[in-house]
């Protein structure tokens, strides 16, 4: 199946100049959904996974049915302030300013395997951020998974560190 046939392209959105990437057209669609699902799960079959790592608020919406389908747990990554737990915060540069990602601190025991997903790769700042999140909790990143990529944005550079995989890419 082709899902950028379902991704949904709005133009000069949340400002000038930006392409956007709506994957809501995707979701609705039950077959591209599925297909989505089952695609990125099979990506991760035989790296035995523990646990699913989402960034809010896409990452959820993405990483939480790969986490159940896998058997994996799922431990969300959140922008400030939203975790009510003791958390471990990292800062970085996003794409349009600055931001802050925060993890709870008793989220990932050490050793455990972790893949991290989200809907898009843009600069690799949030996915990075991420990563460095679960290192410090001692987790090890065996993938990173997107179903979208920006590839003129080159945040595979950012990633080169780890195994990134992407279901779809855009070259401009
Ligand atoms: C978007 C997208 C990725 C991130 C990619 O999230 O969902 O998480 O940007 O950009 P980067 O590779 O340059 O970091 P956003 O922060 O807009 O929030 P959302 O998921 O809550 O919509
Ligand atoms: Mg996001």
């Amino acid at each position: 199946m082709d899902l950028s046939k379902k991704i949904r392209e709005i133009q000069d959105f949340p400002k000038e100049g930006i392409n956007f990437k709506d994957i809501t057209t995707l979701l609705q669609d039950k077959e591209a959904f599925t297909y989505m699902v089952d695609t990125l799960a099979a990506q991760l079959k035989d790296l035995n996974v523990d646990i699913v790592v989402g960034p809010e608020s896409r990452g959820f919406i993405v990483g939480v049915p790969v986490a159940y389908k896998i058997g994996a747990g799922f431990v969300p990554v959140r922008k400030p302030g939203k975790l009510p737990a003791e958390i471990v915060r990292y800062e970085y540069e996003l794409e349009y300013g600055k931001d802050a990602l925060e993890i709870h601190r008793d989220a990932i025991q050490p050793g455990q395997k972790v893949a991290i997903i989200d809907d898009l790769l843009a600069t690799g700042g949030t996915v990075l951020a991420t990563a460095k999140l679960i290192e410090e909790l001692g987790g090890e990143v065996v993938s990173i998974n997107f179903l979208i990529e920006l590839a003129f944005l080159k945040g595979r550079e950012k990633l080169s560190n780890y195994n990134v995989k992407t279901l779809i890419t855009y070259h401009d």
